[in-house]
């Protein structure tokens, strides 16, 4: 039984830790791919050290590009991978290239696919990741849907009731087996100048945001307001798309909010669980910040992740200013008291399970 998991991202790095342990743990033979979607230090390697990874069997080194040449160069590397490896299994997770092509190339080869985080919808076709996702989830064997909600989108959608698994979130397990190794790593908020409950913290990335002049000033306009109101500093652990962007339109910070680079794993949790709030566009900072506590406003239209919403844990407020102010101003108030809706631990261990048994009856 060998299995393959794909991995690109740092999302993916992230939420893919949790199987690989399990893997490991069990003693099963498996091969880590890496696409080299991401490759910066902080977007890559930071992680594999912080969550003591083993290295990658195979690096294709695709790097940054435009949609479909990117997705190609995966394809391929991928296809070659596996037809040399012979996986009887291939495992992908979430809505990246990476994860299209990954499944792709698996499914066509004959290979068992199993998505980690099927399910999830934005029902928003201009993104990218909602096609990734959709496409992903009808090439794939086996669907990984974190909750009731993934799996019921899955199911209008026509999918056989035998391919879903309601698994939970591995993020679950992410983030609660490093929490009390990141609170053993040293003082970041020290490092950087912060207080338990002092600041806000802000991520954003998402290609319909920071592409977007219009869309990124608006955002901008809104954290000086929301500095000004709260009084609180806004610290913004930069993505290289946020930054490179920022350069191109010319824009300036607001004078409350400070850019730091990327930060590991293990301080970035000190830093989102000591935060007063997060407002972000990211998913993984919404389902995070859920689990620790913190109150989210996410600058998006839409969310695939409804089901922080529905426990109070986040809103969704777009990038008009005034509706971030409204949904900072609503939201600074909570703290935690709501229960997590991404599922029980043990989510990677469910999924090994569910692989193992699928192979083994052939
Ligand atoms: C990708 C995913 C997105 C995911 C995000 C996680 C797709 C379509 N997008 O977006 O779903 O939420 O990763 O962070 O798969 N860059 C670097 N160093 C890196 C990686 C990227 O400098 O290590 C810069 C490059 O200028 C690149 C840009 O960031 O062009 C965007 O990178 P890309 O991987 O295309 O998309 P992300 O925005 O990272
Ligand atoms: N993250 C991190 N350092 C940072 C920003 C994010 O370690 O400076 C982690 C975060 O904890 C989460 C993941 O990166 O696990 C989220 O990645 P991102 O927001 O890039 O992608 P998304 O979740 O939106 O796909």
């Amino acid at each position: 039984m060998r299995f393959s998991v794909v991995l690109g991202t740092r999302p993916e790095i992230v939420k893919m830790s949790p199987i690989v342990r399990e893997l490991q743990r069990r003693g099963l033979d498996f091969a880590l791919v890496h696409t080299g979607q991401h490759y910066s230090y902080e977007m890559d390697r930071v992680f594999f050290r912080d969550l003591e990874l083993p290295e990658p069997t195979t690096n294709l080194e695709v790097g940054s590009g435009a949609h479909g040449a990117q997705t190609g160069k995966m394809l391929a590397g991928l296809e070659r991978f596996f037809q040399e490896s012979k996986p009887d299994v291939v495992l992908v997770q979430g809505d990246t290239n990476t994860v299209l092509a990954g499944a792709l190339a698996a499914v066509k080869l004959g290979i068992l696919v199993g998505h980690v985080e099927a399910g999830l919808r934005s029902f928003d076709r201009t993104m990218p990741e909602e096609i990734n996702r959709v496409m992903a989830d009808h090439v794939s064997d086996l669907l990984f849907a974190p909750t009731e909600v993934s799996a019921s989108n899955l199911r209008a959608e026509g999918l056989p009731e035998e391919r879903i698994h309601v698994t939970g979130n591995t993020i679950v397990d992410a983030v609660r087996e490093n929490l009390e190794i990141a609170a053993g790593k040293g003082d970041t908020l020290g490092a950087l100048g912060l207080r338990e409950g002092g600041y806000i913290l802000t991520t954003l990335h998402r290609q319909e945001n920071v592409d977007s002049r219009d869309r990124l000033a608006n955002i901008l306009v809104g954290l000086e307001r929301v500095g000004t109101e709260t009084g609180l500093e806004i610290i913004w652990p930069m993505h290289p798309r946020a930054k490179k962007n920022l350069e191109t339109f010319g824009l300036e910070l607001p004078s409350r909010v400070r850019a730091v680079n990327p930060l590991g794993f293990l301080e970035f949790l000190q830093v989102e669980g000591a935060a007063a709030l997060a407002l972000t566009d990211s998913g993984g900072v919404q389902e995070e910040s859920c689990i620790l506590g913190v109150p989210c406003v996410t600058l998006r239209d839409n969310t695939e992740r409804p089901e922080t919403v529905k426990v109070g844990a986040n809103v969704v407020v777009g990038t008009d200013p005034s509706r971030i102010v409204e949904g900072v101003r609503s939201m600074l108030p909570r703290r935690g008291g709501w229960a997590c809706p991404l599922g029980e631990s043990g989510a990677g261990g469910r999924i090994v399970d569910i692989c193992l048994g699928r192979t083994n009856r052939g």
